[in-house]
């Protein structure tokens, strides 16, 4: 078996490869974490024939969308996943067969409604059910103690002792555990007693994840997070230095229009000198009057630089070839003591 644990903080993804016929399967993947993932399968010379997401993630940004859609291989969930992009949607104790690898789903609801967990060979993939030392949490949405107590004391600890562990999330970099080690040592499962155990998960009090409401928008619904949104536009766009820009001012040889997107309040508080004002919000609304030119180069800018990022994809969009954005904002130029034009003048 060719395997690759990958971790992105917290976050476990799995790349999992028959030796022979060079099939794969990629479990849990992270958004940030595209390149490397086809890079390590186009090292160890893999096919992904499978994405799997174990639930519905609520603190990392799945990539089993994109990455399925790139590689044309389907979404693989359990089959009560609201995910609108899966396209397999297993039934407990089904197989996944990849070459010789098979990989056998376990419906394991608790942490969420559609957790699997995903037994094959000699180790078994527990997402969010059964961490090393922890449990999934059961306080996000179509989380139920209760049914984390089945699946962990009916199905996932009365599997063969040997398994080795392999969980969606270690934030200790501890790589796995086996069952008969997390029966013995793992805290939580020392409340055997289903009240107990219920009564102890509803009583952690855990904070919440953060990007949860993003995190779940974008897993639920296959939109895509505000971070891919701009990756998507910074990389149809190029860039200008500040000190680039500040050279133009500097020596009065401003050959570009400079347009700062941002809000009236800030650009009459300081703009840089020689900027015309056209608000991110009336670029479409102005654009004809404003910009007559399509051929005129046009520089973006706003107040952090990821706006004008945006703004100059729209820009390069419309027909504006020469569309480039500032690669920083006007609060980094204010910062770095360059000049500022007050008020409503260019
Ligand atoms: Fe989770």
């Amino acid at each position: 078996m060719v395997f690759e644990q990958i971790a992105t903080g917290g976050c476990q993804s799995y790349l999992i490869g028959c030796p022979e016929s060079r099939a794969a399967v990629l479990i849990d993947p992270e958004v940030r974490q595209i390149d490397r993932y086809l890079g390590l399968a186009a090292r160890e010379g893999l096919r992904i024939r499978y994405v799997i997401d174990t639930h519905t993630h609520a603190d990392h940004f799945s990539a089993a969308q994109q990455l399925a859609r790139r590689l044309d291989a389907p979404v693989v969930t359990h089959k009560l996943s609201p995910a609108p992009y899966a396209d397999l949607r297993l039934e407990d104790g089904e197989l996944l067969i990849v070459g010789d690898l098979k990989l056998k789903a376990l419906h394991t609801p608790g942490h969420t409604r559609d957790s699997i967990c995903l037994l094959a060979d000699d180790r078994v993939y527990t997402g969010d059910t059964l961490l090393i030392g922890a449990t999934g949490r059961t306080d996000l949405p179509t989380g139920d103690p209760e049914a984390l107590y089945d699946s962990l004391f009916n199905i996932v600890l009365k599997l063969d002792p040997k398994l080795k562990v392999y969980p969606a999330h270690d934030y200790k970099g501890r790589g796995h555990s086996t069952i008969a080690d997390e029966i013995a040592d793992n805290p939580r499962l020392q409340k055997r007693d289903r009240a107990e155990f219920v009564d102890m998960m509803r009583h952690l009090n855990l904070s919440a994840p953060t990007h949860l409401t993003e995190a779940l928008r974008t897993n639920m619904s296959g939109g895509k997070t505000v971070a891919q949104m701009l990756a998507e536009a910074a990389a149809t766009v190029p860039f200008v230095s500040l000190d680039e820009l500040a050279d133009k001012v500097a020596s009065d040889r401003l050959d570009l229009v400079l347009l700062d997107m941002r809000e009236r309040d800030a650009w009459l508080a300081g703009h840089i000198p020689g900027a015309r004002h056209l608000p991110r919000g009336q670029l479409e609304l102005r654009v004809n009057d404003e910009l007559p030119d399509p051929t005129a180069r046009i520089l973006t800018c706003c107040e952090f630089g990821r706006i004008s990022t945006l703004a100059a994809a729209t820009l390069r969009t419309l027909g504006f070839r020469r569309a480039a954005a500032l690669d920083g904002g006007v609060k980094l130029w204010r910062e770095r003591g360059f000049p500022l034009t007050v008020g409503d003048s260019p």
